[in-house]
């Protein structure tokens, strides 16, 4: 089959490998239809996720149709359509009881290497990394899903289109879980920073939950106006104000700083020039650091006393400079997380049948699989109005 492979940083190719094979009762083989790139994907193709290996197959936001399954699985069978959430969930362990579906105990092949680096490892996850079980991702013509019968969605509504059902796999839940760890009450004042995928997610999201203002930030006018139009939310480009984000944000809600902050950014933040954004740089460059938090850093000084800092943006290892003073003495609570995917699908595909939302919004490119070399470039650097890539494999 055809399928993205990860060669290196900087170096994805579409190349021809082997078929994935049932290989345990529970599986099962999913012709992909859809497929998507991921803002997470982009902190592989730019090196700075540790555990990566040449051959590696990319992609954790797959949808298709069911050719083949395993003796066990008994929910779903052939030519059922299916999307596959990215986190990989065994549906029984002490955390999946709990509906901690991302700290998953059982589904991370390399969990000894995993709790060295984290102290405890997190579940496995499609297409990312010998750091979360290496499995080869759904930016393929087909993916071995394991635990068919615990998070795979079943679409029976053929009058959607898998533009409008695919983001269930990943961004459309995690932009929804971001603005429920971000304890939203009705008439706060969301802050959200990053207008990629996750950041309209959270903004489409902040809104269910209530909010009375929502405010993005981000530098790329086109993301900026997606905010604005379809986000109904009011904008900061960070680039072009006076004076910096904290002074906007004061001045916005009367110098008492937004109720909620939500980080949609995670380790790959840009600044117009920062002290500790040069810093992170330089020492990310050495190897010194592994992720650039000035966003993090940023929403921690902005928010309001007693508020809240929801982190759906992916840090990996370490960092440091972090104003853990102010956190403390403002009181705030943070919280954070790869995603629980199965708490959140079947609600959201509810909202989605019942017209309250059409996630295709966020499509800027829909192309065959063999352009995604080309596409990850265009993505990263925000070329061509670039904000979802879509693939046809
Ligand atoms: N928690 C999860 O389960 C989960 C799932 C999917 C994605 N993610 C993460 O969410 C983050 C966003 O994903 P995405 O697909 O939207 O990625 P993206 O790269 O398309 O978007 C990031 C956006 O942040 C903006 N940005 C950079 N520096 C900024 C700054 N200083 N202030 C404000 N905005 C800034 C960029 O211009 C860009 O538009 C990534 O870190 C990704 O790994 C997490
Ligand atoms: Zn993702
Ligand atoms: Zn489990």
């Amino acid at each position: 089959m055809r399928a993205l492979v990860w060669h290196g940083k900087g170096d994805i190719r579409c190349d021809t490998v082997p078929d994935p094979q049932i290989e345990n009762p529970g599986d099962m083989i999913v012709k992909i239809t859809t497929t998507a790139i991921c803002g997470s994907d982009l902190h592989l193709f730019d090196g700075y996720m540790p555990m990566m290996e040449d051959g590696d197959i990319l992609g954790h936001e797959p949808m298709g149709e069911v050719v083949e399954v395993g003796g066990d699985v008994k929910n779903l069978q052939v030519g059922d359509r299916v999307v596959v959430p990215f986190t990989i969930a065994c549906g029984t362990c002490f955390f999946c009881q709990k509906e901690l579906y991302s700290c998953c105990d059982t589904t991370n092949r390399d969990a000894k290497k995993a709790a060295e680096m984290m102290g405890h490892a997190p579940a496995g996850l499609f297409g990312y990394s010998h750091l979360t079980g290496h499995y080869p991702g759904g930016q393929a013509e087909y993916l071995r899903v394991p635990h068919a019968d615990v998070s795979p969605l079943k679409i029976e509504n053929d009058s959607l289109s898998d533009e409008q059902v695919l983001f269930l796999s990943d961004i459309f839940p995690t932009g929804y879980m971001a603005a429920e760890n971000a304890d939203i009450e009705p008439g706060d004042t969301v802050a959200v920073w990053g207008c990629g995928p996750v950041g309209q997610f959270a903004i489409q999201s902040a809104w269910m939950f209530g909010a009375g203002r929502v405010i993005a930030i981000d530098r790329v006018p086109e993301r900026l106006e997606m905010a604005a139009k379809q986000g109904r939310a009011e904008v900061i480009n960070f680039e072009k104000i006076e004076g910096g984000v904290y002074d906007r944000l004061q001045e916005m809600t009367n110098g008492r700083g937004p109720d909620r902050c939500i980080d949609a950014v995670g380790a790959e933040a840009h600044s117009s020039g920062a002290f500790d954004a040069v810093l992170d740089k330089a020492k990310a460059a050495v190897m010194l650091a592994t992720d650039r938090a000035h966003v993090l850093r940023e929403a921690i000084m902005c928010c309001r006393k007693g508020g809240t800092v929801s982190i759906p943006g992916v840090y990996i290892g370490f960092v440091d400079k972090m104003p853990m003073g102010a956190a403390m003495n403002k009181g705030l609570t943070l919280k954070m997380g790869q995603t629980h995917m199965k708490r959140y699908t079947q609600p959201l595909l509810d909202r989605i049948n019942a017209g309250e939302i059409d996630p295709s919004f966020v499509i800027t490119h829909n192309r065959p699989l063999e352009e995604g070399p080309e596409l990850y470039k265009t993505f990263r650097d925000k070329e061509d109005g670039c904000i979802k890539v879509v693939l046809k494999p």
